[in-house]
């Protein structure tokens, strides 16, 4: 999408009724009939049609000639369903700029109570790694796996985040809808691109982080010095939809991955040396997994 945030207020309420009637339909139909629009979301046929056509230039509905006129949403429509919902919670007032595209999420600066980071999963579209890695979790079969994979990220990230952000340094998640996940915007750079004062101590407060989200129980398994933000409260650890439990079956080779990314980071850019096997043994309970 080019503008979020001019596609966002461009917007109008009915024609935000008829995406949300038609990812209603999308449970059902792969491309939904104009019919079924029009019942589900209580608009007159040739007012739907109409507007229809206008959703469809400004490339917010697919549209499929079949024996009827089908249509669905893509990622740019569930984007702008989110917001209008995370608005409607009370969470979100405004929309910034982009702050961040990863290769499975985009990131916008946000204004709700406070300044926000509202991240865009993308999951399904960019890999159907994800799509297998959850795949037990998807109960029923979705017509749009790349949303569910999307979606299922973001509610697992905020799961993750809300149980960690008692404890362990990471931004506070506001809310989610859909795919799109809010929370706390951190002000300061990822790790890899400053010039730490005391590198010593900054790898020593990494280590008590991870040794605490190990405690309750939960191993990023994709930490690295991108994901972790530098603020001046300390480090701040994002990006955690990959997020494992302790009971999972690899979790010791994924901690010692984690753990082996930050060594090699901190030996490599600031020449310190700490051996794997001391900072595993700062992992309270690390003998037993
Ligand atoms: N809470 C936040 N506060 C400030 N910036 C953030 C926040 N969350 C994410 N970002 C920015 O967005 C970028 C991407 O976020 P994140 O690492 O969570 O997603 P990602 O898709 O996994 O990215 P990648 O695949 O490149 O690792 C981050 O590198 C950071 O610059
Ligand atoms: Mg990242």
């Amino acid at each position: 999408m080019e503008n979020l945030a001019t596609a966002f207020l461009g917007l109008s309420r009915e024609e935000r009724s008829l995406l949300s009637a038609i990812e209603s339909g999308m449970k059902a139909h792969e491309w939904v009939p104009s019919s079924i629009i029009s019942d589900i979301s209580g608009l007159p046929a040739r007012k739907v049609d109409f507007l229809l056509g206008r959703l469809f230039e400004k490339k917010l509905v697919e549209r499929e000639s079949l024996h009827y006129l089908g249509y669905r949403i893509d990622f740019d429509a569930y984007d702008l369903l989110a917001l209008s919902d995370l608005v409607a919670k009370g969470a979100l007032n405004a929309i910034g700029e982009r702050i961040g595209v990863g290769k499975e999420s985009v990131v916008y600066l946000g204004y709700g109570d406070m300044p926000l980071a509202l991240k865009f999963h993308r999951q399904g579209r960019t890999s159907f790694k994800h799509v297998r890695r959850l795949r037990h979790n998807l109960s029923n079969k979705s017509r749009v796996p790349w949303l569910y994979a999307a979606s299922l990220a973001a509610r697992h990230e905020h799961q993750i985040m809300e149980k960690l952000c008692q404890e362990v340094s990471v931004p506070r998640p506001v809310a989610v809808s859909r795919h799109v996940l809010a929370m706390e915007f951190v002000s300061g750079p990822p790790l890899n691109r400053i010039s730490l004062s005391d590198p010593v101590n900054g790898l020593e407060l990494i280590l008590a982080e991870v040794a605490k989200a190990f405690r309750m129980g939960i191993i990023h398994a994709d930490l690295s010095e991108f994901n972790i933000l530098v603020a001046e409260s300390g480090p701040k650890i994002i990006d955690w939809p990959q997020a494992v439990e302790v009971t999972h079956p690899h979790v010791r080779e994924l901690l010692e991955r984690d753990l082996a990314n930050v060594l090699r980071f901190f030996q490599r850019k600031y020449g310190i040396r700490v051996p794997l096997e001391e900072a595993l043994q700062r992992m309270e309970g690390a003998e037993r997994i």
